[in-house]
């Protein structure tokens, strides 16, 4: 004998309760949207003191052509700042992770969060990317995928590009265009 669908009562209760948290959850109105595009400038000392990223798992047989083997891990925390000198306007901090995701060595996975710490008119907000980073490229287009504060619903894309980079010292400073849709 065939029966109607019947929803448990357990079941009933809980899109009740899922129903009430959205509509407490979703803000009344949303900003309209908006169009922002940043200029900014990433700092990285890869040698100590004052080191900016770390090694968490390093894989000694791949090949190593930006540094790191195929199954590597850094994270990092690196300065956010207006302009390519490190005396620059500071801005934040440039905080992730890098996995080596290639067998070649040359393309990683990258979680950044820009997060703008210093007084000014992105203080508290952050912009979150996610993305493949084929280091071999000039310039790597890579995804924006989130953001905070200010930069609530983001998406859009960034360009970076290798600005200066220091055996020597241990320095690399990345230049970022952002362009980014946002509430
Ligand atoms: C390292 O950081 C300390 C504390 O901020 C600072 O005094 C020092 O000058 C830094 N050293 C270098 C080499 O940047
Ligand atoms: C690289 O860093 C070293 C050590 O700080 C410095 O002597 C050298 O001038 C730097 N080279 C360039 C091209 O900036």
């Amino acid at each position: 004998m065939a029966s109607s669908p019947s929803v448990s009562p357990f079941l009933k209760t809980a899109l009740a309760a899922a129903a009430l948290a959205v509509a407490f959850l979703s803000p009344a109105t949303l900003a309209a949207e908006k169009e922002t595009h940043l200029h900014l400038f990433t700092h990285e000392r890869q040698i100590p003191p004052n080191r900016t990223v770390v090694t968490s798992v390093s894989i000694p047989t791949s090949p190593h052509r930006f540094g790191a083997g195929f199954g590597s891990i850094l994270l990092f925390d690196n300065l956010l700042a207006a302009g390519s000198d490190p005396a620059s306007r500071h801005l934040g901090r440039s905080q992730g992770l890098v996995a080596f995701t290639s067998l070649n060595g040359e393309d990683i996975l990258i979680v950044n969060t820009l997060v703008f710490k210093e007084p000014g008119p992105f203080a508290g907000s952050s912009i979150t990317l996610l993305a493949r980073n084929p280091l071999a490229e000039k310039v790597r287009e890579l995804p924006v995928v989130a953001g905070t504060g200010k930069f609530r619903l983001a998406r859009g894309y960034a360009l970076q590009r290798s600005y200066y980079s220091n055996a020597t010292s241990g320095v690399n400073i990345f230049e970022f265009d952002l362009f980014l849709l946002h509430h």
